[in-house]
């Protein structure tokens, strides 16, 4: 979980330890730099990690080199801005420019600090749920659910949507737009490497990232406006709302062969604050990921809140699942570890469904390695033609790719329904 960093000059300890224990008391975390330590990697991170950054504007602040260089450094990032003046300073011409545009609190108005809090809660509460598909078997329906259940979610339940293909084999990009149209998406970088380097999007003299696999670049780079980046699902004659891709690429393999592990590691905070600045123009972001284990699933990992984990109703999926929680278990901070659910999918009738009712029970909780049947969703997804994967036609545009709004069939009415149940039962989840 983030934090709001406090941009502040080491001359106004009183104010910045005033705001510090209002925000303690509201139980938002923050970050400060202590007293004099000039440590500027150290700050960069904070600021880079942070949601949003109070700059307590003064006459020392003015003055200051430090909180110059955080407020450059939260500009380049699109970090939101909260400044909040605590004296009669003159401000010169960078404060004029940079922080005056959002200048809106004073500590001289009644109840400044709360109002100050109020702030930096609406800026923390701006951002959306991440949830990541995901389990270490290939073909149990990931890319199904990811498409299926959310484009039902966002049909249905409404919000702004945004589905992530970070899964190399992009099969996601490929259930929406031709082989043709998502490699030129690829090569014009408007595609998922974007979120993890700086690439074409970001600057026009840049080599593109998917060009070679043998340099990572750790550039630091601003995030893009949306519409340059992900991919308008819905469009003319659509039903309308927000549902938006960011699309795949086989080149962000390169990643699983990089041995520079400091360069991986900026790589990975690049993506997480990326992750991070579009989550506040969204209300669900949603990642398809690849059935293997490799630095894609710690990244995604990392930014998830939830795992939804689709399994087939037989041991094989079990394995994956029970690989899926101890790669959460062993490789994510324990503060970080995102929460896991577990839902049944293609589910037939025979057989299966006595493993899908013994699962239910429990029965399958020692092999999975841990509560499987409290994990489980109460919704399932039944096998039915209408959820096999077809190519999209090129007369047709994305959203039509969608179940829930592809027209007539028998059966289509009863799949809609499982689509939108699971979509309920995950935002019940998500709203607890
Ligand atoms: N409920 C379902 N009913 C019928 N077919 C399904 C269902 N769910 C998925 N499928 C089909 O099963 C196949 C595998 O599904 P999908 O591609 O979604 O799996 P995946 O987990 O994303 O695979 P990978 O690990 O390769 O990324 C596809 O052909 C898909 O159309
Ligand atoms: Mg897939």
């Amino acid at each position: 979980m983030s934090h709001v960093y406090i941009s502040h000059s080491s001359q106004d300890l009183d104010a910045l330890l005033e705001i510090h224990e209002a925000l303690r008391m509201a139980a938002i975390p923050d970050w400060y730099a202590p007293n004099d330590t000039e440590d500027r990697p150290k700050a960069d991170q904070a600021i880079d990690d942070a949601f949003a950054m109070i700059v307590l504007v003064s006459a020392s602040a003015v003055r200051s080199k430090s909180v110059r260089q955080d407020v450059e450094r939260a500009k380049a990032r699109n970090l939101r801005l909260i400044p909040f003046q605590i004296d009669k300073a003159r401000l010169n011409g960078f404060f004029k420019h940079e922080v005056l545009p959002h200048l809106k609190l004073s500590s001289t108005s009644t109840d400044a600090t709360g109002q100050l809090v109020d702030e930096v809660q609406k800026a923390y509460k701006r951002k959306c749920p991440v949830l990541a598909v995901m389990n270490l078997k290939g073909g149990v329906g990931k890319t199904t659910v990811t498409s299926q259940v959310f484009g039902a979610w966002q049909g249905a339940l409404g919000g702004r949507v945004l589905l992530v293909d970070l899964d190399p084999q992009y099969n996601l990009t490929q259930t929406f737009f031709d082989m043709e149209h998502a490699d030129a998406s690829a090569a014009a970088d408007r595609s998922v490497i974007s979120l993890f380097e700086r690439s074409r999007l970001h600057s026009r003299d840049v080599v593109s990232p998917g060009e070679s696999w043998l340099t990572l670049s750790t550039e630091p780079f601003a995030a893009v406006p949306r519409t340059d980046l992900m991919h308008d699902l819905m469009g003319t004659g659509s039903p309308g709302g927000r549902l938006d891709l960011v699309s795949g690429q086989f080149e962000i393999s390169k990643y699983a062969f990089a041995n520079d592990s400091g360069a991986l590691q900026k790589i990975k905070s690049q993506f997480l604050r990326m992750v991070d600045h579009y989550r506040s123009e969204y209300d669900l972001i949603v990642f398809d990921t690849n059935p293997n284990a490799t630095f894609l699933t710690r990244c995604v990992l990392e930014a998830a809140d939830r795992v939804v984990a689709p399994m087939h109703a037989d041991v094989y999926s079990l394995r994956g699942v029970r690989l899926l929680n101890q790669v959460i278990a062993e490789q994510v901070e324990a503060g970080k570890r995102p929460a896991l659910s577990v839902l049944f999918n293609a589910v037939g009738r025979s057989e299966q469904s006595t493993f899908e009712a013994d699962a239910r029970n429990g029965q399958y909780d020692s092999k999975a390695g841990f509560a499987l049947s409290k994990a489980l969703l109460k919704s399932a997804l039944p096998r039915s033609g209408h959820l096999m994967v077809k190519a999209p036609k090129d007369s047709e545009p994305p959203w039509r790719q969608l179940v829930i709004h592809s027209g007539r069939g028998g059966g289509l009415k009863s799949i809609r329904e499982s689509l939108k149940t699971v979509a309920m039962e995950l935002q019940t989840l998500l709203d607890g």
